[in-house]
């Protein structure tokens, strides 16, 4: 597999991505890359402000939740300590759990999809992934591995929004496919076979 991807992982919530993005960095590392695991929202300071939304703390508007994540994506992008161009500077493989296409399926629920692509244009034009990941299972799934893993269910995970933001993924993917390269993968099989399709996928980048 070629060094120094950008890969980003995509999906509903409790689609796996957590998982695959462990045992596709295990695998990598096993195989000598040098390999940068992250995940949006951040641990910055940005990213637990937006963690605070999603627990209930704070309340706000979509429109300012759908600011937040930009200013979230920029700072990950760019802050010059492990921040993404950082590190593919620096030769990393760099995994991330979620990124942009999520800003399209999540937050155009609850306004125009066209908004939040234009608004991430920069981000796309700074780094766009080798591949976008998307692990695709239903929303009664995601409920179900939610309810089961969780005490609490955060803002945006019910069965009605899970089923519309995951008809927006479709939806973006389909409008953005002549420019972005994409991966979709049946989410609903064991972990291993998950990631074994993916690697299988990476080999041919
Ligand atoms: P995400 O990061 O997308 O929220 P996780 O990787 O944290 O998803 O997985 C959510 C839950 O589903 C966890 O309890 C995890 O063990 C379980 N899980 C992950 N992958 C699978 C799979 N392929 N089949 C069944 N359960 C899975
Ligand atoms: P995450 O911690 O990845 O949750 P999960 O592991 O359950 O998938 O993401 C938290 C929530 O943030 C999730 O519901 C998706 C949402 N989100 C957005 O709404 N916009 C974004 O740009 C991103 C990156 C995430």
């Amino acid at each position: 597999m070629k060094k120094n991807l950008f890969i980003a992982f995509e999906g509903i919530d409790g689609c796996g991505k957590s998982t695959q993005v462990k045992l596709l960095t295990e695998s990598l590392i096993k195989a000598g890359h040098k390999v940068y695991s992250t995940f949006e929202p951040t641990d910055s300071q940005i990213g637990i402000l937006l963690r605070s939304v999603f627990s209930g703390q704070i309340e706000t508007n979509h429109h300012s939740i759908a600011a937040l994540f930009l200013a979230d994506r920029f700072h990950h992008l760019l802050n010059k300590s492990d921040g993404l161009l950082a590190k593919m500077e620096e030769g990393y493989t760099v995994i991330t759990d979620r990124y942009y296409f999520s800003s399209y399926a999540y937050h155009s629920v609850h306004m125009p999809m066209d908004w939040v692509i234009e608004a991430n244009l920069p981000c796309a034009n700074m780094l766009k992934p080798d591949l976008n990941i998307y692990i695709d299972i239903s929303a009664e799934q995601s409920m179900s591995r939610i309810n089961k893993n969780r005490e609490s269910t955060e803002l945006y995970e019910t069965l009605e929004n899970l089923t519309l933001v995951k008809a927006n993924y479709y939806a973006a993917f389909d409008k953005l496919k002549a420019t972005e390269s994409i991966y979709i993968t049946d989410g609903n099989r064991l972990p291993e076979q998950i990631a074994s399709d993916i690697r299988e996928t990476l080999e041919t980048l």
